[in-house]
């Protein structure tokens, strides 16, 4: 298996009223939350500019490029993309493991009477781990430990998820620096080939990978 590049064509997509109210909400939270915390409580947490992530998953739907329409947010923060996606037609899923922001991206959610569902979970599913390595984190899979049996494992799924991985077609991430790679290696393992992949590199830098 490998990922192609797929290159945008990249116009900005016109946002709709309930796009707009839907970011205008997220960025109140954020602003709550980090005047809420100071710099040493809150959780590591950067938010992503939502028009530049909205823009690029209208592209990618609107191009037909997914397998399906199910989305799923690694690290789904305050889950505007989540939501975003859901205002798209997917069934939308957000993976966060920070507790008080799957409180709060549930909130927002329910309050703006998007569909959606959070759960508190790592984006790890079982058996998949990051290794930090002295080139940087590597992904842990089961495969590459000795006792791997997969004989009687069922399709992987999240906890709580009621789908399988294999049943997602668009994955989006906004992962630190030096987790780039790794969420590349973990869509490799896990994703149905056909699915997609977007990674917010920066507001400038979104990439987008289809598994073949
Ligand atoms: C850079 S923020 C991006 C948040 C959101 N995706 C966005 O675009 O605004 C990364 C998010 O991933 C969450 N996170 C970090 N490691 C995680 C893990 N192993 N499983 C699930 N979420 C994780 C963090 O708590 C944080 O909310």
């Amino acid at each position: 298996m490998a990922l192609e590049a797929i290159a945008m064509e990249g116009p900005e997509a016109r946002v709709s009223v309930t796009v707009a109210r839907l970011i205008e909400t997220c960025s109140r939270g954020w602003e709550r939350f980090f005047a809420d915390h100071d710099a040493h409580q809150a959780p590591r947490f950067v938010p992503s500019v939502p028009e530049r992530v909205f823009a690029v998953l209208e592209e990618v739907t609107r191009r037909n490029l997914p397998p399906n329409r199910v989305f799923c947010e690694w690290g789904s923060g305050f889950g505007t993309a989540t939501c975003m996606a859901s205002l798209l037609g997917y069934e939308a899923y957000g993976l966060e493991i920070e507790e008080e922001l799957v409180r709060l991206s549930r909130a927002i959610a329910r309050r703006l009477g998007i569909p959606v569902e959070i759960l508190c979970t790592s984006l790890f599913p079982e058996g998949y781990e990051a290794y930090a390595g002295v080139d940087g984190a590597a992904l842990v899979t089961p495969a590459s430990l000795s006792d791997h049996n997969d004989e009687d494992r069922g399709p992987l799924r999240y906890d709580g998820m009621a789908i399988a991985i294999a049943d997602i077609g668009v994955f989006f991430a906004y992962p630190w620096p030096e987790e780039q790679a790794l969420m590349q290696q973990l869509f490799e393992a896990v994703a149905l080939e056909g699915a997609m992949l977007v990674v917010y590199h920066t507001d400038q830098d979104i990439r987008v990978f289809r598994k073949v």
